[in-house]
């Protein structure tokens, strides 16, 4: 696959070429193959124990690995160490200095890499601006916030102007507040400056609404790798249904482009001509694809009853059962136009409609 943004004179960024790692026995990251273009906002999504950081920490050279070949900008630097590779990271712990103002710290790679002293002070004011932290250039990083901190060691990366910046879940000790305010100014940073930015997070929402694409991993491996509209719209597979957000999961025989639940409904969704007639499936389908009312030709369409409304603000879900003990959840949006008299109830028998190219079909 060639990803985006990578033309054919242009190497990528960073390429892993079939990279793992294994302790004894126990392989932690499996023949990693990716292209990560120039200016990419990539992120490694997956759950804990993974192996995300294990990878990251093969780009920046922190992690030798016992297979494959790490190469950026074309040049194979997998037995390099880290202060020889044009890579910064920031890990989760931010590492401050703490006997350094903001300023000093910010300044600290550049001093050491020899920079002229008004180069290095003209480089620090404008990253501090650019971070907002003009105004707390001379504090010391245990007076501030966290958001704050988490801003001083962007800052710290970002004025050495590496070609890659690799981000460790950096945004995971704030509170959910500060944290969607940050995840919207590291993206607009990132799109200023222009650097390959490595994120990794085990938060789906996140990486879906930072990234430019994403790769999702489960045990070691990328089981899907692409925009975020893909690994959403498209899984590739049950494992990235059901970890990118709430996705039905409704198991039952596939028939002539119909599913039928056991002890339940038949449910339409299209002919699929990889699958055998007979075969046991799983219907994935999100909430939000499901439809209760104002039901549009060619809709497919079964019934169930609710078992549960639960109304959270902004949207409603439901709980449709469909048979003794398959459930489906629907999500409706609470829109000015929709009344509360209109909501379902508990026990009522309701029908409710969906679009077969938004069902996938799991083997
Ligand atoms: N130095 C090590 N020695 C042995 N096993 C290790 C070592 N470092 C990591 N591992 C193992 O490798 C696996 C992947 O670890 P890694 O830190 O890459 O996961 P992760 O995806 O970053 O998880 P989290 O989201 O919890 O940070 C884990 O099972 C971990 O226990
Ligand atoms: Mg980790």
């Amino acid at each position: 696959m060639t990803p985006q943004g990578v033309t054919g004179e242009l190497p990528p960024a960073v390429r892993l070429d079939g990279i793992g790692k294994s302790y004894g026995d126990h392989h932690v990251v499996r023949g990693l193959d990716l292209d990560i273009a120039a200016g990419e906002f990539f992120s490694l999504l997956g759950p804990s124990g993974c192996g995300k950081t294990t990878s990251l920490r093969m780009i920046g050279g922190f992690t030798d690995p016992t297979e494959g070949a790490v190469l950026l900008s074309g040049q194979d630097v997998t037995f390099l160490p880290p202060d020889k590779r044009d890579v910064n990271t920031v890990f989760q712990s931010y590492a401050l200095f703490d006997h350094l103002t903001v300023a000093d710290n910010v300044a600290f790679g550049l001093k050491r890499k020899g920079v002229r002293r008004a180069e290095i002070r003209e480089r620090v004011a404008a990253m501090l601006e650019r971070c907002q932290l003009d105004g707390l250039a001379d504090r010391r990083p245990r007076t501030l916030s966290g958001g704050q901190r988490q801003r001083v060691a962007l800052a710290r990366a970002l004025v050495n102007r590496p070609q890659v910046l690799l981000l460790d879940e950096p945004l995971a000790a704030l509170d959910l507040k500060l944290r969607r305010r940050m995840q919207v100014e590291l993206k607009q940073i990132q799109r200023e400056v222009g650097i390959t930015f490595v994120f990794v997070t085990h938060d789906q929402d996140e990486a879906l609404t930072m990234s430019d694409r994403i790769a999702v991993m489960n045990e070691g491996s990328v089981e899907q790798c692409g925009t975020p509209e893909d690994v959403y719209e498209h899984p590739a597979n049950a494992f990235v249904a059901s970890f990118m957000g709430t996705s039905n999961l409704v198991p039952g025989t596939y028939r002539d482009g119909e599913i039928t639940v056991d002890r339940g409904p038949a449910l339409p969704v299209g002919n699929r001509p990889g699958i055998a007639d007979g075969s046991r499936v799983s219907l994935s389908i999100r909430p939000e694809k499901i439809w209760l009312s104002d039901f549009e030709p060619g809709m497919a369409l079964a019934a169930g009853v609710i078992r549960e409304t639960v109304y959270s603000g902004a949207t409603t879900t439901y709980l449709i059962e469909l048979a003794p003990g398959i459930t489906l959840s629907v999500l409706e949006q609470n829109t000015a136009r929709s009344r509360m008299e209109d909501r379902w109830s508990g026990g009522e028998r309701v029908e409710f409609g969906w679009k077969p190219e938004h069902c996938l079909v799991l083997g």
